[in-house]
């Protein structure tokens, strides 16, 4: 088996870019191991995320908030070790990047152990930060509307940007990360209208999450995708509901999202 942490990804951002501006859809699912991550590369999925839902999906918690930076290395090492040619991008836990200074340690300690690029949550506030990474060779994907790390200050996983100031306030944070340095964008839990004017706007490519079909790719928590979450939120898919084997369900939704057939309208965030 080949070890990512000693390996260059086969899928790099420039290469996740040209997609984006040849109309292409880009892949991305959660892996927290190794065999996992091993599955999913080997099954077309272009972007492992070592996702801080880790803290719901493993660990039990009702949010990421408890999540540290030591568990991210530790999946991120277990990722790194199963995935071969994926672009592994590794979230930043809860107040691991307070400050720039703070983030450049964090974020050189999950790229160490094998993260190709980190994801910390924010808009443009997070500026600084993200040009201090980008300037010093970390590669960032920033990851706006619904911030679950945010949760408390939303009153709940909620959709976010439904009303015009706060689309305003997205959109325009788009813009400002994608100038710090960001070179990728997550979008959870937006009107797709909104999702669609993002991505017109950026060269980076938008990989959304309940934010509609107008999104350059998509991404889910695996453990939704194969039924096995305590509940199936509505922007995701069981993709083994109808039977068969794990790989097959990965290779229907990578089927699914670049045939443009998954997310359909009820995956979204519009009503
Ligand atoms: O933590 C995670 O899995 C994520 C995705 C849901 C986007 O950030």
């Amino acid at each position: 088996m080949k070890n990512s942490r000693l390996m260059q990804p086969a899928i790099t951002l420039q290469g996740l870019r040209a997609l984006k501006h040849a109309g292409g859809k880009i892949v991305a699912l959660t892996a927290y191991d190794a065999t996992f991550a091993r599955l999913l590369s080997e099954n077309g999925v272009e972007i492992v995320l070592v996702g801080d839902s880790l803290g719901m999906v493993l660990h039990g918690a009702a949010n990421t908030l408890a999540v540290t930076m030591d568990d991210m290395v530790y999946h991120t090492r277990l990722v790194a070790g199963g995935a071969s040619g994926s672009l592994i991008v590794s979230d930043m836990p809860f107040m691991s990047y307070a400050t720039p200074d703070q983030a450049l340690v964090n974020a050189a300690r999950l790229i160490a152990n094998g993260a190709h690029m980190v994801k910390p949550e924010g808009g443009s506030w997070l500026c600084d930060t993200v040009a201090k990474l980008s300037e010093r060779g970390i590669p960032v994907c920033a990851h706006l509307g619904l911030t679950p790390q945010s949760v408390n200050k939303f009153g709940g996983h909620r959709i976010q940007g439904r009303e015009p100031e706060a689309a305003e306030m997205i959109f325009s944070d788009a813009q400002a990360l994608e100038a710090a340095g960001a070179e990728l964008l997550v979008l959870e839990c937006v009107p797709s209208a909104l999702a669609g004017r993002v991505r017109a706007a950026v060269s980076m490519p938008v990989i959304g999450i309940g934010a509609g079909p107008d999104c350059d790719g998509q991404v889910l928590v695996l453990h939704d995708l194969i039924g096995v979450s305590m509940r199936t939120p509505r922007m995701a898919k069981n993709f083994l509901q109808q039977g068969g084997s794990i790989q097959q369900a990965v290779r229907d939704y990578v089927q699914a999202v670049k045939s443009g057939t998954f997310p359909e309208p009820m995956h979204g965030s519009d009503h």
